[in-house]
C-alpha cells in the first residue's frame, strides 16, 4: 500500500517524538498526531516551544524543522483516521486499578476506544500499527473490532513496538538499535510488513529492521523491559549486600560489567527504577503468565518488583534510621523528583514513594527538580490516596531553587541523578543547613570524598 497519509492516535511521550522524526524522514508523507486531550494538543502547536507538553533533549529542533509541514497536531480525530492509510495507536495501557486483574493486568480502554472509532469512521483499507504497549495476544482483540463492522473496509494489524527511553528518546529514535515489526505472515501481512518497513527504511539501515510473526513482537516488548528492569534489581539487590560486607557496588558493577558476556549497561545501582513503564509491563507478564497456569515463571519475575519496592523504602528507612529514629518536624530536601534526568516525568518516580514514607513520620519535604511544576509533585502525593491533600500540602514544599530548598534542613536526599546538581556550591549549601548535615545519595551521583570533606556525613547506595 503506498502511504501518503499517517495518523497517530495519542500525542504522548511517544506519540509526539516518534510521529516527528518519521516525519522528519519521510518529508512527502503526511503525518497527524491526534489526542483527546485539548490542552495537550495545544502545547503541541504552541509558538513557544519551552511549553511542548513533554520535555525531550532535541525534540524542539525536529518539530521547528516539521510542524505545519508535514507534521500536525489536532483534536480532528476521524478526520484524521478517514484520510491516513496508516493508523498508529500510541495511546496509554496503564495498569487496571479495577476489576479482574485489578493491580496487574493492562487497562486496555483506551486502545479498545480507538479500535472502535476507527472501526466506525473508515471507508477505505488501513493499516492499523500497534505502537502502545500491549499484552500478547491483543492484536487478535483489535483485529476482532475491526472485522465486525460489516463495512467492507480491510484492516491489517501489526505491531512495532517503541523502545525509546525518555531523556534518549531523540537518539534512540534516530539510530535505534533495532525497530521490530511484527505482522501476519500470510500474503497480505507480509505487504503490510513491508510498507512500514519502507519507512523506516527512510534512515535506518535494513540490517537493524527486524521483522517477525505478531506475537513475538508484542511478547518481546514486554520481555525487554523485565530484562532491563530485572538488571537494576539485580545490582539493587547487590547494594544491599555491599552495605553489610564493606564491598562497593559500583566497584562491583564494573568488574562485573567488563565481563563482554555480562555488559556494562543498566547496572547503575538506585533508589529504585521508576518510569511508567518497567512496573506495568512487568506486572502485566505476570498477570499473562498466572493467567496461563504458569505460577513458576509469574513468581520468578514478580521479584524483580518486590525487590524495587523494597529498594525505595530501605531508603527511606535507612533516612529515618540514620537521623536518630525520628524525622518528624525535621526538614528534608530533595533534589530531583523526576524518575531519571533529563524528563519531566515522574511517573512511578521513587521520590514519591520516599516522599509519602517521610511524611508518614511527619518530616516536612522541600523538594527542588529543574524540570518538574510544582502542581506535578502535588498531583503525585494526592494521587497516593492515603491522605487529604490539604494534609499533604502542609508536609511538602516545592522550591525554585536548590540553595532555598536546602536551607535549614537535616538532609538532603538526591532522587534524580541531574547532572547539574555536581555542579552546585556545596559550602554553600553546608553553611546553610542544621548540623550534622546528612546527605543520603540514591544515585551515587557526587564525589564522596569532596563531600566529606566540606564536613557533610554521606550515605550512598551500597557503599560503606
Ligand atoms: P502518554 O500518557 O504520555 O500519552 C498517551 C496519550 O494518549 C494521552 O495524551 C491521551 O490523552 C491519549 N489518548 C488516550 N486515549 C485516547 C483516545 N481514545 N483517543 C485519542 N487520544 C487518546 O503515554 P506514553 O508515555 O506516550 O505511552 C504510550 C504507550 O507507549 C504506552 O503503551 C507505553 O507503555 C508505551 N511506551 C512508552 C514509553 C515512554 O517512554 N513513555 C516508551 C515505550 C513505549
Ligand atoms: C525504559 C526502557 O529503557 C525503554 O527501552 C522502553 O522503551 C521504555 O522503558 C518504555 O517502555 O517505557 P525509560 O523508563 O524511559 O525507558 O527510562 P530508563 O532509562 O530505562 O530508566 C528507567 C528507570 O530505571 C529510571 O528510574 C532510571 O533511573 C532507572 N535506572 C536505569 C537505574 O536505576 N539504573 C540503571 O542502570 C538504569
Amino acid at each position: 500500500m503506498n502511504i501518503n497519509n499517517i495518523c497517530c492516535i495519542g500525542a504522548g511521550y511517544v506519540g509526539g517524538p516518534t510521529m516527528a522524526v518519521i516525519a522528519q524522514k519521510n518529508p512527502k508523507i503526511n503525518v497527524t498526531v491526534v489526542d483527546i486531550n485539548r490542552n495537550r494538543i495545544d502545547l503541541w502547536n504552541s509558538k513557544d516551544l519551552s511549553k511542548l507538553p513533554i520535555f525531550e533533549p532535541g525534540l524542539d529542533k525536529v518539530i521547528i524543522e516539521t510542524r505545519g509541514k508535514n507534521l500536525f497536531f489536532s483534536n480532528e480525530i476521524e478526520k484524521s483516521i478517514k484520510e491516513a492509510e496508516m493508523i498508529f495507536i500510541s495511546v496509554n495501557t496503564p495498569t487496571k486499578t479495577y476489576g479482574d486483574g485489578k493491580g496487574m493486568a493492562a487497562d486496555l480502554t483506551y486502545v479498545e476506544l480507538c479500535a472502535r472509532k476507527i472501526a466506525e469512521v473508515s471507508k477505505s483499507d488501513k493499516i492499523v500499527v500497534e505502537k502502545s504497549t500491549l499484552p500478547v495476544k491483543t492484536a487478535a482483540a483489535i483485529k476482532n473490532i475491526l472485522d465486525e463492522t460489516g463495512s467492507g473496509v480491510k484492516f491489517e494489524i501489526l505491531s512495532n513496538p517503541e523502545f525509546l527511553a525518555e531523556g534518549t528518546a531523540m537518539r534512540d529514535l534516530i539510530v535505534p538499535d533495532r525497530v521490530l515489526i511484527g505482522g501476519g505472515q500470510d500474503k497480505s501481512g507480509l505487504k503490510a510488513i513491508k510498507s512500514l518497513v519502507d519507512i523506516y527504511s527512510s534512515w535506518v539501515p535494513s540490517e537493524n529492521i527486524l521483522t517477525t510473526n505478531l506475537w513475538s513482537s508484542e511478547l518481546s516488548k514486554l520481555v525487554a523491559n523485565a530484562f532491563l528492569a530485572q538488571r537494576i534489581s539485580s545490582i539493587n539487590s547487590i547494594s544491599e549486600l555491599c552495605e553489610s560486607t564493606g564491598a562497593d557496588v559500583d566497584e562491583v558493577a564494573k568488574a562485573i560489567g567488563m565481563d563482554s558476556r555480562i555488559g556494562s549497561k543498566f547496572l547503575k545501582t538506585s533508589v529504585g527504577f521508576g518510569g511508567s513503564c518497567f512496573q506495568k509491563d512487568i506486572l502485566n507478564l505476570v498477570y499473562i503468565s498466572k493467567s496461563l497456569g504458569l505460577n513458576k515463571v509469574a513468581d520468578y519475575w514478580s521479584q524483580v518488583i518486590i525487590f524495587n519496592n523494597h529498594q525505595r523504602e530501605r531508603f527511606a528507612k535507612n533516612i529515618l534510621k540514620t537521623l536518630y529514629n525520628t524525622v518528624a518536624g525535621k526538614k528534608i530536601c530533595f533534589f530531583g523528583w523526576a524518575f531519571k534526568k533529563n524528563t519531566n516525568d515522574t511517573r512511578e518516580s521513587a521520590a514519591i514513594y520516599v516522599a509519602d514514607l517521610l511524611i508518614d513520620e511527619k518530616a516536612i519535604i522541600n523538594v527542588y527538580d529543574p524540570k518538574v511544576s510544582e502542581n506535578k509533585i502535588h498531583e503525585d502525593l494526592n494521587y497516593l490516596g492515603k491522605r487529604s491533600d490539604k494534609q499533604n500540602a502542609e508536609l511538602i514544599n516545592i522550591k525554585n531553587n536548590p540553595y532555598e530548598a536546602s536551607k535549614d534542613s537535616h538532609a538532603i536526599a538526591i532522587l534524580t541523578e541531574w547532572d547539574e546538581f555536581i555542579a552546585y556550591d556545596w559550602i554553600k549549601i553546608f553553611n546553610s543547613m542544621k548540623k550534622p548535615a546528612f546527605i543520603f545519595d540514591g544515585r551515587n551521583l557526587l564525589d564522596k570524598e569532596k563531600i566529606e570533606k566540606i564536613g557533610f556525613i554521606y550515605q550512598g547506595i551500597g557503599k560503606h
